[in-house]
């Protein structure tokens, strides 16, 4: 059995502004979903939200990058879309940026995260959704997972997995991407990754026990300004990651989010801040639009069916991590326009700020050496 698991979402509409998806806009794309399940399309899907984007967890045969499936999750999004624009939602279509389907979804404004696998006798699977933030914020829990012995200690108790990880590093402004080695080489993969504006970890692969050629983690990396050519709205990641024989446990995977390290994209995305570990049920963004948020659900995979959810961090064990988190935040917050809560400017280029240089560039008087 190899199912494909997609994991496709955009914002179709905020209500009020960036906060959360409308229950309504849910049930709408549910029902595309069950047509398409009753139809042998899908094998079976879960439809939810994290903050004000549309989250589409999809299990079918298709294998990545199907037309059909691909198809599916854009004509569930221009549906949703119409159905913003009557509610009067808020940036009604706001992922959307392309007007005609042509075969591939890649390139059109939604996050995609695609893979096909054998599905083994017990297949435990982790989907993390995030709310105003970049692809970027996973390269440090993935690579903490997959890489760092402090985090994981399977890389070094369990023989099966103590022989390392694959990272498929993207070069997203360039459109290179690198395999490294860990952990031969994690002193270089550092060296990209931690430069998580450009350098997003996309895949990780298996060295031993599973087949080498089917992805353990993969993760959303479309960028949104790099598409339309100005800021329209961050690229809000998905990561689908699989655990536990011969891979981190589920407790591994989830433990890099007991820190709320800070990431980009944060208000207009020109923000730094902290990520906040929350349940469902706060999977919604307020205080300044944020802070950016981090939803985890866990399923079992029978048959390709997603058994579950599993509201991950809906657990006092993350109390404190929120709070530190909302610590953070206040601490961030008071340097109001000034870095490094706001972006540096190289990440600035597609707001404003080229506007108010254009506006002033006749004022600018040379100064001496
Ligand atoms: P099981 O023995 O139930 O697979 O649990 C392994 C484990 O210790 C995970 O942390
Ligand atoms: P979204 O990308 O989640 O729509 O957020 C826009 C924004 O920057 C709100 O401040
Ligand atoms: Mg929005
Ligand atoms: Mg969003």
């Amino acid at each position: 059995m190899k199912p494909t698991v997609s994991v496709i979402k955009a914002d179709v509409g905020g209500c009020p502004g960036h906060v959360k998806v409308h229950p309504k806009t849910i049930e709408r794309a549910k029902e595309h979903m069950e047509e398409a399940k009753n139809s042998g399309l899908l094998i079976d899907y879960y439809v939810t939200n994290c903050g004000d984007d549309l989250e589409l967890i999809m299990t079918h045969k298709k294998g990545v990058d199907s037309e059909e499936i691909h198809n599916l999750a854009w004509n569930t999004f221009k549906d949703c879309t119409e159905l913003a624009k009557k509610m009067k939602l808020y940036a009604a279509g706001q992922d959307l940026l392309k007007d005609a389907f042509s075969g591939n979804i890649r390139g059109m404004g939604p996050g995609i995260a695609e893979m096909e696998f054998t599905e083994r006798p017990g297949e435990p699977l982790l989907i993390f959704m995030m709310d105003k933030t970049e692809p970027g914020a996973f390269n440090l829990p993935i690579f903490k997972t997959f890489a760092d012995p402090f985090n994981t200690a399977g890389l070094v108790i369990d023989p099966s997995v103590n022989s390392g990880f694959i990272f498929e590093i993207w070069d997203i402004k360039e459109h290179k991407m690198v395999k490294m080695s860990a952990p031969e080489e994690i002193y270089d993969i550092l060296a990209l990754i931690g430069a998580k504006e450009r350098y997003v970890i996309k895949r990780v692969y298996p060295r031993a026990k599973l087949p080498e050629d089917e992805p353990v983690a993969v993760i959303s990396t479309e960028k949104l300004s790099f598409i339309a050519g100005k800021y329209v709205g961050k690229d809000d990641p998905v990561a689908i990651v699989r655990a536990q024989s011969g891979l981190p446990a589920i407790g591994e995977v989830i433990e890099p989010y007991s820190f709320p390290f800070l990431v980009s994209g944060w208000m207009r995305g020109s923000h730094n801040g902290p990520i906040m570990p929350v349940s469902q049920r706060y999977a919604q963004c307020t205080r300044f639009d944020g802070p950016p948020r981090v939803l985890c659900l866990g399923f079992q995979l029978a048959e390709g069916k997603l058994v579950g959810p599993v509201d991950m961090f809906d657990d006092p064990v993350y109390d404190n991590v929120r709070v530190e988190s909302a610590k953070v935040a206040d601490y961030m917050r008071k340097h109001g326009p000034f870095e490094p809560h706001r972006l540096p400017l190289e990440d600035m280029e597609y707001t404003t700020l080229p506007k108010v240089l254009e506006k002033i560039k006749g004022r600018f008087k040379t100064t001496k050496k």
